[in-house]
């Protein structure tokens, strides 16, 4: 309870306001540290709509789990950590008839002394606590018919497996589905992923899950950090000092010299239009296109050709601008036609772009938005219809190609840039309506003219 007769929730130093709810609602949530039914939030009186809209404010911030427990001695059966934003726990409908099977991106873990069920396409990570469900889950890597389960398993009640399918960690099949392997689980872009690939994107990345991301050093007081520089090998040097030159050699050996980092713009000078369309065509317009073969008897495919190098002639990388200070372009949203060389709008609500922006201005502590923040986003599958196993590796690794790029053309034209680490993949995907695992951000980079007072 605050002074001003709101009331807060604290977590970890952190103070999330919740707003002002009557004392009945309040001495209500009080129960939430042990657990409060979902069902007690049914009904249309006063107290409960409170508490439905305190709960919900809670879950909005990710600070509600989900338990499932015994009716016979309440000893916790499952509890559901949310991973995504405004997460909340529905059960799918599953009848006796119906036939379900684990996705395959569904797996099993320790973590601590738990065993966790997650999944990249899930909304929430599963607890397991009883080791009898952990067993029925993995009787589950063949389809199963519900009827048979509960006979068999008596652990699996009805709630959960509705749980589970609402979440993608089980599929229901139909007879269209198949086995439900692979190539009949989703659309035909989850086909193209491999399982490592999916983890890997939704845990490098914000938006899908709920632990830790950045420079948090977590491990700082276990491990010792490593030098700047790796101690030389004991064999004896060839000194290759002789041959430096006092100034650099060419014009480009310069501009590497003069590449750095700036976070800060100046916002009474912002970057034009004109100048951001030089940006875009020196660094990343179509220069050709052609047709060819992938394979001996495989279809003809479609190729371009653009100024840095890409795994496989695949040109994936997508660029959408989030532009917050552009002379001659209004803000917004945009997509850049790498092959029409134009911008097209995308309708984003102003609070996502607003938060899109703040995230990146957090990422590089810089004292505003970035003037123009780019955000290099993948079509997943125009890499993994080719490429097994090293797909996303190839996808982060043209990112590395794009971002000294634009470093280079932005030193070139006098304006500023900087990397950007993280990425909210959800967002991204709220903002644009595209499926995550279809197209979605890889990698981020602040664009716009240097403050002076450059750090
Ligand atoms: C992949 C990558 C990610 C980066 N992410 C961030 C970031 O999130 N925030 C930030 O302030 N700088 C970021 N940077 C910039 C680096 O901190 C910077 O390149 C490094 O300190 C060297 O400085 P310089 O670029 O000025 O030479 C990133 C750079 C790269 C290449």
């Amino acid at each position: 309870m605050q002074a001003d007769g709101s009331i807060a929730a604290a977590v970890g130093g952190y103070s999330v306001n919740l707003g002002q709810f009557s004392a009945a609602a309040i001495e209500r949530a009080g129960q939430l540290s042990t657990g409060l039914p979902l069902a007690s939030l049914a009904g249309k009186s006063v107290l409960a709509r409170q508490v439905h809209a305190l709960l919900q404010r809670l879950a909005r911030h990710g600070l509600l789990e989900y338990r499932l427990s015994s009716p016979h001695d309440e000893q916790d059966l499952v509890v559901l950590e949310p991973q995504v934003a405004e997460y909340w726990p529905q059960a799918a409908k599953l009848g006796n008839g119906d036939t379900v099977v684990l996705s395959r991106f569904a797996y099993l873990r320790r973590r601590g002394n738990e065993m966790v069920l997650e999944s990249p396409r899930a909304g929430a990570l599963f607890r397991i606590c009883d080791p009898a469900i952990a067993a029925t889950l993995a009787a589950l890597s063949r389809p199963q018919k519900i009827s048979k389960l509960r006979r068999d398993a008596a652990s699996l009640s009805l709630d959960l497996l509705g749980l589970l399918l609402h979440s993608r960690m089980l599929i229901k099949l139909s007879a269209k589905d198949g086995d439900g392997l692979r190539v009949n689980e989703g659309d035909g872009n989850l086909v193209l992923w491999d399982f490592h690939d999916l983890v890997f994107h939704t845990r490098s990345t914000e938006g899908r899950h709920a632990n830790p991301v950045g420079g948090a050093f977590t491990y700082a007081g276990v491990v010792a950090p490593l030098p700047a520089v790796r101690p030389p090998w004991p064999g004896k040097p060839i000194d290759l000092g002789k041959f430096a030159t006092p100034e650099p050699v060419s014009s480009f050996a310069k501009l590497l010299r003069e590449r750095h980092s700036i976070r800060d713009f100046d916002d009474q000078h912002p970057i034009t239009l004109a100048e951001l369309a030089q940006f875009l065509g020196t660094t990343a317009r179509v220069l050709s296109e052609w047709n060819g073969a992938g394979f001996d008897g495989g279809p003809e495919l479609t190729y371009s050709a653009r100024p840095y190098p890409s795994a496989g002639s695949a040109y994936e990388l997508e660029l959408y601008l989030a532009v917050s200070n552009c002379e001659g372009l209004a803000r917004g949203l945009y997509h850049y036609d790498a092959g029409g060389h134009a911008l097209v709008a995308i309708d984003a609500s102003a609070q996502q772009l607003q938060a899109l922006a703040k995230a990146a201005e957090f990422a590089i502590d810089a004292s505003g938005p970035p003037q123009v923040l780019i955000t290099i986003a993948a079509r997943f599958g125009r890499i993994s219809w080719k490429y097994s196993s090293i797909a996303y590796s190839l996808i982060l690794k043209d990112v590395g190609n794009l971002i000294q790029t634009f470093y280079l053309a932005a030193t070139d034209m006098s304006l500023g840039g900087c990397a950007i680490g993280t990425n909210n993949i959800d967002l991204f995907a709220r903002m644009t309506g595209l499926e995550f695992h279809v197209e979605g951000p890889v990698g981020q980079f602040a664009l716009g003219r240097g403050s002076r007072l450059v750090r």
